[in-house]
C-alpha cells in the first residue's frame, strides 16, 4: 500500500520509482521573492534567522508560492558560530570579528554542549515541521567544515580566499585542529536538526574548489568523511553539495553521502551513470532563471531529457539569484510537474 505520507524527496534519495521528479531551490527563501524583501525592511537578516517564528515564517514563503516538495530551513552556515565564541555580522555575506589564523584564536573556540548549537534553528525546524504537510520534506543543514573556516580565516568572502591558502599552506596542522572542531560541532548540530524533524540534510561545501585534489586528500577528506559518518550512522540521509569544484569530482563522489548535489559546471546525466548507487541534485545554471521563463523553460526540458528521472532531485547548480523573475520559477515547476514519467 502506498503510504500517503512519503515524501518524494525521500523518495528519490532512496532512488525508488516516483511519479514525477522532486524540486526543490537553493535559496528559495531568499530575496527574489517580494514577500522576502518586504519583510527584511523591517528586520534585519540576522533578525529574521534569529527569531524562530519569524525564520519558519520565511521558511514557508517560496512553498504559499510554488509546489515545491522541500522546505529548507531559514538560517545561515554561519548560525551556529555564537556557540563557538566566534563574533560576526553580514555585509552582505559574512563578516567575523577577529578571524582565526594563530594557535591562541583556535584554542579559544568554545566546545558546546548540543543544546546550545544555534537553539533558534532547532526552534525554527520544529515551528516549521509542525506546519508542513507530512508530504513536504524539511532540510536541515550545514556548512562543510572547509567552507566554514573559509570565512573563519579569511574573515569575509573574497575572491579565490588569499588568507585562507596561505594559512592551509603554512599551517597544516592548525588548520586541522580547526576543521576537526567545526567537524564535531557541525556534527551535534545536524544530528539535533534532525531529532527537531529534518529528515535530511544537505552539507554546503560552496568553496570546495579553491584546493588541489592533493591537498584536499590531505587535509580536507579526514573531516569530511568524519561529519558524514556521524550523521549516516544516526540514519540521517546526506546531501553533499560542492560547488565549482570539478577537479575534485571523483573524491566528493568516493565519500559515504545519499546524494550527490553539484552545480552546472558537472555534467549531471554523467555522473548519475558513473555513479549508479546515488541520487544526484542539481543542476540548472541560476543565471538561465534570470533570462526569462522561455530560456528557463528550454533548460529544465533539457536537464529532465537528458538525466534519468530516477534517483533525481531536480534544484539550481547554486542559489537562486535575486533578480531571478517569479515567472522563471513558475515555468521550472512547470516544467517539472509536466514532465510525463
Ligand atoms: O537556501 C535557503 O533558502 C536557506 C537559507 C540559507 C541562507 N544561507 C540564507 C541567507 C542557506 C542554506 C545559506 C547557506 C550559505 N550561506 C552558504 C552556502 C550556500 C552557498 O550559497 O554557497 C554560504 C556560502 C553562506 C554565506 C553567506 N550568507 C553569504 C555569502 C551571504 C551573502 C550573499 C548572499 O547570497 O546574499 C549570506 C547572507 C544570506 N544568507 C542571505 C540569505 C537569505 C541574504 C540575506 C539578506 O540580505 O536578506
Amino acid at each position: 500500500m502506498p503510504n500517503p505520507d512519503d515524501k518524494l524527496l525521500l523518495k528519490a534519495v532512496r532512488r525508488e520509482a516516483v511519479p514525477r521528479r522532486p524540486l526543490w531551490i537553493m535559496r528559495q527563501a531568499g530575496r527574489y521573492l517580494p514577500e522576502y524583501r518586504e519583510l527584511r525592511k523591517k528586520h534585519s537578516f540576522k533578525a529574521l534567522a534569529g527569531e524562530p517564528e519569524l525564520a519558519a515564517e520565511v521558511t514557508l514563503m517560496p512553498l504559499a508560492r510554488f509546489p515545491l516538495d522541500a522546505a529548507i530551513v531559514f538560517a545561515d552556515i554561519m548560525s551556529p558560530m555564537p556557540s563557538l565564541g566566534v563574533e560576526f555580522d553580514f555585509d552582505p555575506g559574512p563578516v567575523v570579528a577577529n578571524p582565526i589564523r594563530d594557535a591562541a584564536a583556535v584554542a579559544r573556540l568554545r566546545s558546546p554542549a548540543r543544546a546550545e548549537i544555534a537553539p533558534e534553528v532547532i526552534a525554527a525546524l520544529e515551528l516549521t515541521r509542525a506546519a508542513l504537510p507530512k508530504t513536504t520534506a524539511l532540510l536541515g543543514f550545514c556548512g562543510a567544515p572547509w567552507t566554514l573556516a573559509a570565512y573563519l580565516v579569511e574573515g569575509k568572502g573574497a575572491k579565490d580566499f588569499p588568507t585562507l591558502r596561505a594559512f592551509a599552506a603554512a599551517q597544516p596542522e592548525l588548520l586541522d585542529a580547526l576543521l576537526a572542531r567545526l567537524t564535531s560541532v557541525m556534527g551535534e548540530y545536524l544530528l539535533a536538526q534532525a531529532a527537531a524533524g529534518a529528515d535530511a540534510v544537505q552539507i554546503f561545501d560552496s568553496w570546495a574548489g579553491l584546493l588541489s585534489r592533493a591537498s584536499w586528500e590531505r587535509l580536507i577528506r579526514p573531516h569530511l568523511t568524519a561529519l558524514l559518518t556521524t550523521v549516516g550512522r544516526a540514519g540521517v540521509p546526506r546531501i553533499l553539495f560542492l560547488q565549482n569544484a570539478p577537479h575534485l569530482m571523483e573524491a566528493y563522489a568516493s565519500l559515504p553521502a545519499e546524494v550527490l548535489g553539484v552545480d552546472w559546471r558537472i555534467d549531471l546525466p554523467e555522473l548519475a551513470l558513473r555513479h549508479p548507487d546515488r541520487a544526484v541534485q542539481g543542476n540548472l545554471e541560476p543565471a538561465i532563471l534570470t533570462a526569462g521563463a522561455d530560456a528557463t523553460r528550454a533548460a529544465a526540458r533539457a536537464l529532465l531529457a537528458d538525466t534519468p528521472a530516477r534517483g533525481h532531485i531536480v534544484n539550481l547548480g547554486h542559489g537562486i539569484l535575486p533578480e531571478t523573475p517569479l515567472a522563471s520559477v513558475e515555468a521550472l515547476v512547470e516544467a517539472v510537474h509536466l514532465e510525463a514519467l
